[in-house]
């Protein structure tokens, strides 16, 4: 469970960033603490990747501070980011698919021993590693020299979370990692975030689909064009209310009324509009949205 007594992994107080003259953020705070899934909420454009380019050291805050186990932060490069244990998995995940699992696992820091012209990459153990940790997250990788692009796109969202992990990373902000992926496959990232929850790492896990972030979440974060709707516990709020609000309330009201209207001239008129339920239909527009 979170561990809220010691610092937070991570702090972030009242971050804005502009570019030129759009408010890409504005005054966002957001803190995520050992064992906790925050999930960051909001529309296109709303300003999640943003935010996480600014946590990551790609993007510098133009307001604000982040402090990581209590100590003020200033990132220059990912690279710093990754130094303290600020692991960032994109949504096209930087693999190349015609290489192996291992190579990818390793990306440039496979082990190696002796030094100079005479360093060799030890293979073996690369294979066996990469092999291992794809295990303990219960995906069976029987030939870790098989290429990437022959795993499943969850497969392949979970290596990249194990590589993170396995490279001692105490944060893990997840870019949409279930949004290309169907119901089964997002299951199986879905269980691995869980598990790395359990561990005790930090997860910030960004989505537009609340119903692949209220299982896994503790806390929400609702971003709305560059401003915080506010943050919400997962006990004090519901699936339906999260997605109320995802929606902007009123618009779903009314896209559910005007589906009813829709079906109501179907059946009257059989002109084969939509054969969805009207509540459905308004759902899987939130989440295609
Ligand atoms: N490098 C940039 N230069 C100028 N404007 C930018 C830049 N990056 C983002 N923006 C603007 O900032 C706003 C927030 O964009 P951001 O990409 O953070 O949204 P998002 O919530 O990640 O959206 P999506 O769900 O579509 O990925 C948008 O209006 C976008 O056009
Ligand atoms: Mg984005």
């Amino acid at each position: 469970m979170a561990a809220k007594d010691g610092p937070a992994l991570i702090d972030v107080q009242s971050i804005s960033k502009f570019f030129g003259s759009v408010i890409a953020l504005k005054e966002i705070s957001m803190i995520c603490h050992p064992g906790e899934v925050m999930c960051l909420l909001g529309d296109n454009g709303a300003g999640k990747s943003t935010l996480i380019k600014t946590l990551s050291g790609v993007h510098k805050p133009d307001e604000g501070r982040i402090l990581i186990e209590g100590e003020p932060v200033d990132f220059d490069t990912p690279r710093d980011a990754l130094d303290r244990g600020i692991a960032t998995v994109y949504q096209d995940l930087a693999m190349v698919p015609l290489m192996s699992v291992t190579r990818n696992f390793f990306m440039g820091r496979e082990p190696a021993e002796g030094r100079g012209l005479l360093q060799r990459i030890r293979i073996g153990h690369a294979n066996t590693t990469a092999r291992e940790e794809m295990k303990k997250i219960g995906i069976d990788v029987r030939d870790p020299t098989q290429a990437v692009g022959t795993l499943s796109g969850g497969e392949r969202q979970c290596l990249a979370i194990a590589r993170a992990v396995y490279f001692g990373a105490k944060v893990l902000i997840l870019d949409e990692p279930t949004s290309a992926l169907g119901v089964k496959q997002a299951g199986v990232v879905l269980r691995y975030v869980a598990q790395a929850k359990a561990r005790g790492l930090g997860v910030i896990f960004i989505t537009h689909n609340v119903h692949h972030a209220y299982p896994v979440a503790d806390r929400f974060t609702m971003l709305n064009r560059g401003r915080s709707l506010g943050t919400f516990e997962k006990k004090d709020i519901s699936r339906e209310e999260v997605l109320g609000m995802m929606a902007g309330g009123k618009d779903l009201d009314q896209l559910t009324s005007e589906l009813e209207e829709f079906q109501r001239a179907d059946t009257a008129g059989g002109t084969g509009v939509s054969q969805l339920e009207p509540g459905a239909a308004a759902e899987a527009a939130v989440r295609a949205s």
